[in-house]
């Protein structure tokens, strides 16, 4: 799992005055806004007795731990200890790291890391969100599987004849034709051909009226550190899904989904769309479970590729760069969900580089991310 990241965390629409808890690279969070609308992102752990603060209540601009009532602001510095009397000063070391936040995309995003606001990797563009011809649903499902398959799994195009049959694959055509990856420091995409059958239901009804091409140009592309995107141009229209691989924890993945199309755009087709994209993911699901092992290897001779697998293998050696940069967090680095634990340690947020007189003296120690091997 990658820290130093922008992560789109939650759905904006669900962020409100109500603590709300999230979870990704197996750390716990809160969300909640202020008075003025602004996301707040704060570590879930209280540092007086591990409280979750997501329980708590939001008050002004703070939230209150459920548990002795400790506030924090949107720094996450303790501003509140009912327990003490008046006179008494708040220890420096009362505070919770805070994590930048972002709204866009009708998504709210919090970066997951301590870099400066200039070395941060930027969020990735999504056009068609402010292009009022294309209509976007919102989607999520929950799969036991690591979030790099389920990452891995949309940018192969040569799994979708034999997973998803007649879905948008087409079992007597395999071949994937060569294709040309265009690659950034934080992306990569490419075109390629498929010939899907044409689709039945709803959307085949308007292609009976239109000419069948041979070939439908799909775009599949990834962003760092967990986003997929999927660029159907079918006869009707195009048809986008972006999909953000929330890393729950080492084997849970959250995938929330954007889905944009500029045909039917009318509210009535909403449905069917969420539909269409739920049937694939049910397909995806059981496959992306039982792969094993079940983490990513790192390796790239640990498991065999072919031609058609070029965007995997550009992100596994791009993964293995910022490995070596110490980006890395997982295995025993893990604090929440994976058993009992008697020490917590969390992601080190901006907070402790604004704050360096504390330096070494935070409560909950930093991971140290570094190279897993
Ligand atoms: S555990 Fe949060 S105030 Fe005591
Ligand atoms: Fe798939």
């Amino acid at each position: 799992m990658l820290k130093n990241f922008w992560y789109a965390l939650e759905f904006a629409d669900k962020v409100t005055r109500e603590p709300r808890k999230v979870t990704c690279l197996g750390q716990d969070f809160v969300l909640y806004r202020t008075r003025a609308g602004a996301p707040v992102c704060l570590s879930d752990l209280c540092v007086h007795r591990g409280g979750a603060l997501s329980m708590g209540t939001v008050t002004d601009d703070c939230i209150a731990c459920p548990y002795h009532g400790w506030q924090y602001d949107p720094d996450g510095a303790c501003v509140k200890i009912p327990a003490n009397s008046a006179e008494r000063s708040i220890p420096r070391k009362a505070r919770v790291d805070a994590y930048p936040t972002q709204e866009r995309y009708g998504m709210v995003w919090a970066f997951l890391g301590d870099l400066p606001e200039e070395e941060r990797p930027p969020i990735p563009v999504i056009p068609e969100h402010d292009d009022s011809s294309f209509k976007a649903v919102q989607f999520e499902m929950e799969v036991n599987a690591n979030y790099e398959r389920t990452f891995e799994n949309v940018v192969d195009a040569a799994h979708t004849p034999f997973v998803h049959g007649t879905a948008f694959g087409n079992p007597d055509k395999p071949q994937i034709p060569d294709f040309r990856i265009r690659q950034t420091e934080w992306s990569a995409e490419a075109d390629i051909d498929l010939s899907p059958p044409p689709p039945g239901g709803l959307w085949g009804m308007l292609y009976k009226r239109k000419v069948r091409p041979e070939f439908v140009t799909v775009t599949n592309a990834w962003y760092l550190p967990n986003i997929v995107k999927l660029h159907i141009r079918l006869p009707i229209g195009d048809m986008l899904l972006y999909d953000f691989n929330i890393p729950l924890s080492q084997d849970r993945t959250l995938i929330k989904i954007l889905g944009y199309r500029n045909f039917f755009t009318g509210g009535w087709a909403d449905g069917n769309t969420r539909k269409r994209i739920e049937k694939i993911l049910l397909q995806d699901r059981p496959v992306v479970e039982s792969q094993r092992p079940e983490l990513l290897p790192f390796d790239l001779s640990d498991e065999l590729h072919v031609r058609s697998d070029g965007l995997q293998v550009a992100y596994r050696r791009r993964r293995l760069e910022l490995i070596k940069q110490g980006w890395w967090v997982g295995g025993d680095d893990i604090i929440t969900g994976d058993g009992p634990r008697r020490t917590a340690t969390v992601l080190p947020s901006p907070s402790r580089r604004d704050n360096p007189e504390l330096a070494s003296a935070w409560v909950h120690k930093a991971r140290t991310g570094g190279d897993p091997r």
